[in-house]
């Protein structure tokens, strides 16, 4: 039998807990999506949230590389993708290319939390994404090489994720069992006792 949409997402979203900004249970990383195209408003508001995002020295080394579908930027950033992740991820109304310079603007010295800051505001992405209804799914799975002599990217800018962006899609839309086997299985997570520590191996009290 196949799930719906709001079936999948129910799946997939994690307990709320009491105190806990909603959107950080409500995020997920579908890999479904409509062919639905995400107004320019919408990213925008995106690219606000990442904007504010804090970052060594304030360099704010990110850069993100945006191509709608239908574009040529969405097609060379798709071209780029592994295998695994060309099965469906080419069907994302949006991809994003995110990059960050590896050294200081103000020294030259080089920037060793530079890929640290562009998580950081990746992850403001993801979640105002979330936050505005839209799903979004990062990816290592690319040819890193290949996406800089596409787009150029100097060599002192280091690769991040590409992330795909839209708004979560029937499952069917997958094709590929594995993949709407991927879709519809349960998320999990360590508990709080295997990530946070009063000392090495020793679990703080609040876990
Ligand atoms: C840095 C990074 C690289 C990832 N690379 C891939 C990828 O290449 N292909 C893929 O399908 N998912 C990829 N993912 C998605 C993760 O598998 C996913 O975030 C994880 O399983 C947790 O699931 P959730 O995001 O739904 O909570 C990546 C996620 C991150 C943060």
């Amino acid at each position: 039998m196949t799930l719906t949409v709001h079936e999948v997402n129910d799946l997939k979203q994690a307990p709320a807990v009491e105190g806990v900004l909603p959107v950080f249970h409500k995020r997920w990383s579908a890999r479904a999506f409509q062919q639905r195209s995400i107004r320019e408003a919408d990213l925008q508001k995106l690219f606000e949230a990442a904007r504010w995002a804090p970052s060594a020295f304030n360099e704010q080394p990110w850069r993100f590389i945006v191509g709608a579908a239908g574009t040529e930027t969405h097609r060379r950033i798709a071209a780029a993708l592994a295998g695994f992740n060309q099965a469906w991820a080419p069907k994302a109304p949006v991809l994003i290319l995110g990059v960050a310079k590896t050294t200081f603007s103000h020294n030259n010295a080089p920037n060793a939390y530079a890929l640290y800051d562009l998580g950081a505001a990746t992850a403001s992405i993801v979640l105002q994404a979330a936050a505005l209804g839209m799903t979004t799914h990062q990816m290592a799975g690319f040819d890193h090489e290949g996406a800089r002599e596409a787009f150029g990217i100097p060599s002192d800018y280091a690769m991040g994720v590409v992330t795909a962006l839209g708004y979560q899609g029937e499952v069917a839309s997958l094709g590929e069992q594995r993949l709407i086997a991927q879709e519809t299985s349960p998320r999990s997570r360590k508990p709080l006792g295997e990530i946070v520590f009063s000392a090495w191996n020793e679990p703080a009290a609040l876990a």
